[in-house]
Protein backbone atom coordinates (compact mmCIF):
# COMPACT_ATOMS: atom_id res chain seq x y z
CA UNK A 1 0.00 0.00 0.00
CA UNK A 2 3.12 2.39 -1.35
CA UNK A 3 0.39 4.75 -2.41
CA UNK A 4 -1.90 5.29 1.05
CA UNK A 5 1.78 5.56 2.63
CA UNK A 6 2.51 8.01 0.42
CA UNK A 7 -0.53 10.11 0.45
CA UNK A 8 -0.56 10.15 4.53
CA UNK A 9 3.25 11.41 4.13
CA UNK A 10 1.79 14.25 1.96
CA UNK A 11 -0.93 15.67 4.68
CA UNK A 12 2.20 15.37 7.00
CA UNK A 13 3.93 18.52 8.31
CA UNK A 14 6.51 18.52 9.21
CA UNK A 15 7.45 14.88 7.31
CA UNK A 16 8.53 12.64 10.44
CA UNK A 17 10.69 9.68 9.71
CA UNK A 18 7.89 7.03 10.41
CA UNK A 19 4.69 6.88 10.98
CA UNK A 20 4.17 4.72 13.75
CA UNK A 21 0.24 2.95 14.46
CA UNK A 22 -0.20 0.14 17.03
CA UNK A 23 -3.09 -2.25 17.94
CA UNK A 24 -4.17 -2.60 21.52
CA UNK A 25 -7.37 -4.96 22.53
CA UNK A 26 -10.56 -5.06 20.15
CA UNK A 27 -12.62 -2.91 20.19
CA UNK A 28 -9.34 -0.55 20.45
CA UNK A 29 -7.53 -1.70 17.12
CA UNK A 30 -6.64 1.57 14.93
CA UNK A 31 -8.54 1.19 11.11
CA UNK A 32 -5.28 3.03 10.31
CA UNK A 33 -3.08 -0.43 10.33
CA UNK A 34 -5.79 -1.85 8.01
CA UNK A 35 -5.25 1.05 6.29
CA UNK A 36 -1.54 0.82 5.27
CA UNK A 37 -2.50 -3.02 5.23
CA UNK A 38 -5.23 -4.01 3.44
CA UNK A 39 -5.26 -7.24 4.84
CA UNK A 40 -8.99 -8.33 4.40
CA UNK A 41 -9.69 -10.47 7.76
CA UNK A 42 -7.78 -11.37 10.91
CA UNK A 43 -8.13 -9.47 14.31
CA UNK A 44 -4.69 -8.29 14.69
CA UNK A 45 -4.81 -7.50 18.33
CA UNK A 46 -1.34 -5.95 19.52
CA UNK A 47 -0.40 -5.40 16.11
CA UNK A 48 2.39 -2.96 14.60
CA UNK A 49 2.76 -1.18 11.41
CA UNK A 50 5.62 1.24 11.03
CA UNK A 51 5.02 3.19 7.58
CA UNK A 52 8.60 4.90 6.44
CA UNK A 53 8.92 8.05 4.13
CA UNK A 54 9.24 5.93 1.51
CA UNK A 55 6.33 4.06 1.59
CA UNK A 56 7.45 0.52 2.49
CA UNK A 57 5.49 -0.75 5.43
CA UNK A 58 6.72 -2.95 8.39
CA UNK A 59 3.76 -4.89 9.81
CA UNK A 60 4.34 -6.86 13.02
CA UNK A 61 1.99 -9.66 13.63
CA UNK A 62 1.07 -12.38 15.86
CA UNK A 63 1.06 -15.81 15.25
CA UNK A 64 -2.56 -15.74 15.08
CA UNK A 65 -3.06 -14.25 12.04
CA UNK A 66 0.19 -15.10 10.37
CA UNK A 67 -1.06 -16.75 7.83
CA UNK A 68 -3.97 -13.60 6.77
CA UNK A 69 -1.12 -11.56 6.68
CA UNK A 70 1.36 -13.36 4.83
CA UNK A 71 -1.12 -13.97 2.46
CA UNK A 72 -2.42 -10.62 1.84
CA UNK A 73 1.36 -8.98 1.96
CA UNK A 74 2.26 -11.84 -0.97
CA UNK A 75 0.29 -9.04 -3.59
CA UNK A 76 2.22 -5.75 -2.02
CA UNK A 77 6.13 -5.68 -2.10
CA UNK A 78 6.27 -2.74 -0.33
CA UNK A 79 5.02 -4.32 2.96
CA UNK A 80 7.44 -6.68 4.95
CA UNK A 81 5.77 -8.94 7.82
CA UNK A 82 7.22 -9.74 10.90
CA UNK A 83 5.62 -12.53 13.33
CA UNK A 84 6.52 -11.79 17.08
CA UNK A 85 4.91 -13.17 20.05
CA UNK A 86 3.40 -10.28 22.30
CA UNK A 87 5.02 -8.11 24.59
CA UNK A 88 9.55 -8.24 25.19
CA UNK A 89 9.58 -9.37 21.66
CA UNK A 90 7.21 -6.84 19.84
CA UNK A 91 9.55 -3.98 22.13
CA UNK A 92 12.49 -5.27 20.69
CA UNK A 93 11.98 -5.30 17.30
CA UNK A 94 10.05 -1.96 17.15
CA UNK A 95 13.34 -0.84 18.31
CA UNK A 96 15.24 -2.11 15.34
CA UNK A 97 13.20 -1.28 12.27
CA UNK A 98 12.65 2.16 13.59
CA UNK A 99 16.14 2.09 13.52
CA UNK A 100 17.62 5.54 13.52
CA UNK A 101 14.63 7.56 12.80
CA UNK A 102 13.91 9.59 15.39
CA UNK A 103 10.79 11.73 14.39
CA UNK A 104 7.61 9.94 14.64
CA UNK A 105 4.31 10.09 14.18
CA UNK A 106 1.48 8.66 16.04
CA UNK A 107 -2.10 8.50 15.86
CA UNK A 108 -3.30 10.26 18.88
CA UNK A 109 -7.04 9.76 18.48
CA UNK A 110 -6.56 6.12 18.16
CA UNK A 111 -3.21 4.77 20.14
CA UNK A 112 -3.92 4.42 23.80
CA UNK A 113 -2.43 5.17 26.46
CA UNK A 114 -0.81 2.60 27.42
CA UNK A 115 0.83 2.11 24.18
CA UNK A 116 1.89 5.46 24.23
CA UNK A 117 3.70 5.06 27.87
CA UNK A 118 5.69 1.92 26.59
CA UNK A 119 6.89 4.04 23.68
CA UNK A 120 8.24 6.55 25.61
CA UNK A 121 9.82 4.44 27.61
CA UNK A 122 11.63 1.73 24.97
CA UNK A 123 12.42 4.59 22.26
CA UNK A 124 13.80 7.03 24.62
CA UNK A 125 15.23 8.88 21.59
CA UNK A 126 12.16 9.35 19.82
CA UNK A 127 10.12 12.45 19.11
CA UNK A 128 6.20 12.32 18.85
CA UNK A 129 3.93 13.87 16.83
CA UNK A 130 0.02 13.83 15.95
CA UNK A 131 -0.52 12.47 12.82
CA UNK A 132 -4.36 11.84 12.92
CA UNK A 133 -5.23 15.02 10.89
CA UNK A 134 -3.36 13.97 8.18
CA UNK A 135 -4.65 10.38 8.29
CA UNK A 136 -8.02 11.23 8.79
CA UNK A 137 -7.25 13.50 5.43
CA UNK A 138 -5.50 10.80 3.87
CA UNK A 139 -8.95 8.26 4.49
CA UNK A 140 -11.50 10.87 3.56
CA UNK A 141 -10.92 10.53 -0.14
CA UNK A 142 -10.93 6.93 -1.45
CA UNK A 143 -8.90 5.15 -3.81
CA UNK A 144 -10.15 2.35 -6.51
CA UNK A 145 -9.58 -0.79 -4.03
CA UNK A 146 -11.81 1.04 -0.77
CA UNK A 147 -14.64 1.94 -3.66
CA UNK A 148 -15.00 -1.31 -4.58
CA UNK A 149 -15.25 -2.52 -1.14
CA UNK A 150 -17.68 -0.08 -0.08
CA UNK A 151 -19.50 -1.38 -2.84
CA UNK A 152 -19.77 -4.66 -2.31
CA UNK A 153 -20.95 -3.67 1.64
CA UNK A 154 -23.49 -1.06 -0.05
CA UNK A 155 -24.65 -4.00 -2.29
CA UNK A 156 -25.57 -6.45 0.56
CA UNK A 157 -27.03 -3.98 2.82
CA UNK A 158 -29.05 -2.51 -0.76
CA UNK A 159 -30.42 -6.37 -1.39
CA UNK A 160 -31.51 -6.53 2.82
CA UNK A 161 -33.11 -3.40 2.38
CA UNK A 162 -35.36 -4.63 -0.46
CA UNK A 163 -35.87 -7.73 1.97
CA UNK A 164 -36.97 -5.87 5.22
CA UNK A 165 -40.55 -5.24 3.42
CA UNK A 166 -41.04 -9.35 3.65
CA UNK A 167 -40.05 -9.61 6.78
CA UNK A 168 -42.52 -7.66 8.33
CA UNK A 169 -45.62 -8.78 10.45
CA UNK A 170 -47.88 -8.20 13.17
CA UNK A 171 -45.54 -9.05 16.18
CA UNK A 172 -42.23 -9.32 15.49
CA UNK A 173 -39.78 -7.53 17.67
CA UNK A 174 -37.58 -5.02 17.00
CA UNK A 175 -34.70 -7.12 18.16
CA UNK A 176 -35.67 -10.13 16.05
CA UNK A 177 -36.37 -7.97 13.09
CA UNK A 178 -32.90 -6.58 13.82
CA UNK A 179 -31.57 -10.35 14.00
CA UNK A 180 -33.36 -11.20 10.90
CA UNK A 181 -31.45 -8.59 9.23
CA UNK A 182 -27.83 -9.03 10.13
CA UNK A 183 -28.11 -12.77 9.43
CA UNK A 184 -29.12 -12.13 6.01
CA UNK A 185 -26.16 -9.86 5.36
CA UNK A 186 -23.50 -12.38 6.79
CA UNK A 187 -25.74 -14.72 3.75
CA UNK A 188 -25.22 -12.52 1.27
CA UNK A 189 -21.07 -12.46 2.62
CA UNK A 190 -21.06 -9.57 5.16
CA UNK A 191 -18.31 -10.12 7.70
CA UNK A 192 -20.47 -8.88 10.29
CA UNK A 193 -22.52 -5.67 10.82
CA UNK A 194 -20.89 -2.00 10.57
CA UNK A 195 -22.64 -0.69 13.86
CA UNK A 196 -25.29 -1.92 16.55
CA UNK A 197 -28.03 -2.39 13.94
CA UNK A 198 -30.84 0.27 14.72
CA UNK A 199 -35.00 -0.92 14.14
CA UNK A 200 -37.06 1.32 15.91
CA UNK A 201 -41.12 0.89 15.67
CA UNK A 202 -43.73 3.38 16.42
CA UNK A 203 -42.63 6.06 18.75
CA UNK A 204 -39.04 4.96 18.93
CA UNK A 205 -38.16 5.89 15.71
CA UNK A 206 -38.27 9.62 16.70
CA UNK A 207 -34.89 8.52 18.67
CA UNK A 208 -32.39 8.73 15.78
CA UNK A 209 -29.38 6.50 17.59
CA UNK A 210 -31.98 4.36 19.12
CA UNK A 211 -31.56 0.95 20.41
CA UNK A 212 -33.80 -2.10 19.58
CA UNK A 213 -35.59 -3.79 22.07
CA UNK A 214 -38.33 -5.99 22.84
CA UNK A 215 -41.25 -3.88 21.48
CA UNK A 216 -43.61 -5.69 19.09
CA UNK A 217 -44.75 -4.79 15.82
CA UNK A 218 -48.29 -3.19 15.68
CA UNK A 219 -50.62 -1.88 13.07
CA UNK A 220 -49.76 1.78 12.57
CA UNK A 221 -45.87 1.99 13.57
CA UNK A 222 -43.72 3.97 11.26
CA UNK A 223 -40.56 1.39 11.31
CA UNK A 224 -37.30 3.06 11.03
CA UNK A 225 -34.31 0.46 9.94
CA UNK A 226 -30.37 1.89 10.10
CA UNK A 227 -27.78 -0.68 9.46
CA UNK A 228 -25.07 -1.72 7.60
CA UNK A 229 -22.71 -4.60 6.31
CA UNK A 230 -18.85 -4.71 6.67
CA UNK A 231 -17.05 -6.00 3.70
CA UNK A 232 -13.17 -6.88 3.83
CA UNK A 233 -13.52 -4.41 6.65
CA UNK A 234 -15.57 -1.89 4.22
CA UNK A 235 -18.61 -0.30 6.22
CA UNK A 236 -21.85 0.31 4.33
CA UNK A 237 -24.42 2.73 6.14
CA UNK A 238 -28.32 2.73 5.17
CA UNK A 239 -31.26 3.56 6.79
CA UNK A 240 -34.95 2.81 5.07
CA UNK A 241 -38.46 3.93 6.83
CA UNK A 242 -41.32 2.07 6.41
CA UNK A 243 -44.87 1.81 7.76
CA UNK A 244 -46.84 -1.08 8.55
CA UNK A 245 -50.87 -1.23 8.71
CA UNK A 246 -53.04 1.03 9.33
CA UNK A 247 -52.31 4.08 7.10
CA UNK A 248 -50.77 7.29 9.07
CA UNK A 249 -51.05 10.75 6.63
CA UNK A 250 -48.54 12.59 8.71
CA UNK A 251 -46.06 10.06 8.84
CA UNK A 252 -46.73 9.76 4.83
CA UNK A 253 -46.26 13.55 4.28
CA UNK A 254 -43.21 13.53 6.52
CA UNK A 255 -41.76 10.70 4.40
CA UNK A 256 -42.47 12.71 1.10
CA UNK A 257 -40.76 15.49 2.91
CA UNK A 258 -37.75 13.58 4.17
CA UNK A 259 -37.24 12.33 -0.07
CA UNK A 260 -37.06 15.48 -1.28
CA UNK A 261 -34.73 16.80 1.32
CA UNK A 262 -32.44 14.23 0.23
CA UNK A 263 -32.71 15.00 -3.43
CA UNK A 264 -31.72 18.71 -2.53
CA UNK A 265 -29.05 17.68 -0.56
CA UNK A 266 -27.56 15.20 -3.40
CA UNK A 267 -28.01 17.91 -5.85
CA UNK A 268 -25.73 19.89 -4.05
CA UNK A 269 -23.00 17.44 -3.92
CA UNK A 270 -20.11 18.27 -5.91
CA UNK A 271 -15.96 18.69 -5.88
CA UNK A 272 -15.58 22.14 -4.41
CA UNK A 273 -19.01 22.21 -2.76
CA UNK A 274 -18.83 23.34 0.88
CA UNK A 275 -20.29 20.40 2.72
CA UNK A 276 -22.57 22.73 4.83
CA UNK A 277 -24.27 23.61 1.50
CA UNK A 278 -25.16 19.73 1.18
CA UNK A 279 -26.76 19.95 5.00
CA UNK A 280 -28.50 23.33 4.19
CA UNK A 281 -29.96 21.80 1.32
CA UNK A 282 -31.75 19.50 3.27
CA UNK A 283 -32.33 21.82 5.92
CA UNK A 284 -34.45 24.24 3.90
CA UNK A 285 -36.94 21.69 2.70
CA UNK A 286 -37.45 20.33 5.88
CA UNK A 287 -37.69 23.95 7.70
CA UNK A 288 -39.96 25.25 5.12
CA UNK A 289 -42.66 22.23 5.76
CA UNK A 290 -44.87 21.57 8.74
CA UNK A 291 -41.80 20.08 10.45
CA UNK A 292 -39.58 23.11 11.21
CA UNK A 293 -36.86 21.94 13.45
CA UNK A 294 -37.27 18.31 13.25
CA UNK A 295 -34.15 17.21 11.49
CA UNK A 296 -31.85 17.12 14.12
CA UNK A 297 -28.56 15.87 13.19
CA UNK A 298 -25.68 16.54 10.48
CA UNK A 299 -27.06 15.14 7.24
CA UNK A 300 -24.04 13.07 6.38
CA UNK A 301 -20.73 11.88 7.60
CA UNK A 302 -17.97 9.99 5.82
CA UNK A 303 -18.03 6.22 5.43
CA UNK A 304 -15.04 3.59 4.90
CA UNK A 305 -12.84 1.19 7.29
CA UNK A 306 -15.23 2.21 10.13
CA UNK A 307 -18.82 4.02 10.25
CA UNK A 308 -18.28 7.02 11.26
CA UNK A 309 -14.69 7.47 9.73
CA UNK A 310 -13.51 10.51 11.31
CA UNK A 311 -15.56 13.38 9.23
CA UNK A 312 -19.33 14.32 9.07
CA UNK A 313 -21.10 17.38 8.23
CA UNK A 314 -23.68 19.88 9.14
CA UNK A 315 -25.04 23.36 8.86
CA UNK A 316 -21.11 25.11 10.34
CA UNK A 317 -18.65 22.69 8.13
CA UNK A 318 -16.70 24.46 5.73
CA UNK A 319 -15.04 21.94 4.37
CA UNK A 320 -14.94 21.50 0.60
CA UNK A 321 -16.39 17.98 -0.53
CA UNK A 322 -13.67 16.20 -3.23
CA UNK A 323 -13.63 13.70 -5.66
CA UNK A 324 -13.36 10.13 -4.31
CA UNK A 325 -14.65 10.86 -0.85
CA UNK A 326 -17.59 8.56 0.43
CA UNK A 327 -20.36 9.58 2.39
CA UNK A 328 -23.90 9.69 3.83
CA UNK A 329 -26.29 11.42 3.08
CA UNK A 330 -29.05 11.09 5.65
CA UNK A 331 -31.93 13.51 5.99
CA UNK A 332 -34.59 12.80 8.73
CA UNK A 333 -37.84 14.27 10.43
CA UNK A 334 -38.44 13.32 14.23
CA UNK A 335 -41.59 13.64 15.75
CA UNK A 336 -41.31 12.51 19.97
CA UNK A 337 -44.19 10.52 20.85
CA UNK A 338 -45.46 9.79 16.99
CA UNK A 339 -42.28 8.42 14.92
CA UNK A 340 -39.90 9.08 12.64
CA UNK A 341 -38.93 9.14 8.65
CA UNK A 342 -35.16 8.91 7.72
CA UNK A 343 -33.74 7.99 4.51
CA UNK A 344 -29.96 7.55 4.10
CA UNK A 345 -27.54 6.59 1.18
CA UNK A 346 -24.09 6.07 0.57
CA UNK A 347 -22.87 7.64 -2.55
CA UNK A 348 -19.70 8.37 -3.93
CA UNK A 349 -18.25 12.03 -5.14
CA UNK A 350 -17.38 11.80 -8.44
CA UNK A 351 -15.97 14.59 -10.80
CA UNK A 352 -19.10 16.10 -11.83
CA UNK A 353 -21.37 15.15 -9.00
CA UNK A 354 -22.29 12.18 -6.99
CA UNK A 355 -22.89 8.25 -7.71
CA UNK A 356 -24.95 5.84 -5.41
CA UNK A 357 -23.44 2.72 -3.42
CA UNK A 358 -26.71 2.04 -1.77
CA UNK A 359 -29.51 1.20 -4.13
CA UNK A 360 -32.49 0.27 -2.17
CA UNK A 361 -35.89 1.84 -3.32
CA UNK A 362 -36.17 4.90 -1.41
CA UNK A 363 -39.83 5.68 -1.60
CA UNK A 364 -42.56 5.49 0.81
CA UNK A 365 -43.60 1.60 1.68
CA UNK A 366 -47.07 0.94 2.83
CA UNK A 367 -46.36 -2.83 4.52
CA UNK A 368 -50.30 -4.29 4.88
CA UNK A 369 -50.80 -5.64 7.96
N1 LIG B 1 -25.92 4.54 11.76
C1 LIG B 1 -25.76 5.76 12.41
C2 LIG B 1 -25.73 6.82 11.40
O1 LIG B 1 -26.43 6.73 10.42
O2 LIG B 1 -24.99 7.75 11.49
MN1 LIG C 1 -24.98 7.33 8.88
MN1 LIG D 1 -27.05 4.92 9.54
Amino acid sequence: MKARVEKVFRHLDPKPDALLIANAVDPHLDQTFFYLFAVPCGLFEGSVAIAHADGEVDILSSPLEAESAEQAAKGDPHVKIHVVNRGDDTELLVQKLVGGARALALNYRELTHEWFTRLVKFLPEATFADASNAIRRARVTKDPEEIARLRKAADIGSAVGREIPSLLREGITELELAAEMEYRMNRLGASGRSFSTIVAFGPHGAEPHYQPGATRLASGDSIVCDFGALYERYASDITRSYHFGRRDEELKRVHETVEQAQRAALEAIRPGAPAKEVHLAAQRVIDSSPWKGRLIHGVGHSIGLVVHDGWGYNATVDDLLEEGMAITVEPGIYLPGHGGVRIEDDVVVTKSGYEFLTTAPRSYLEVPA
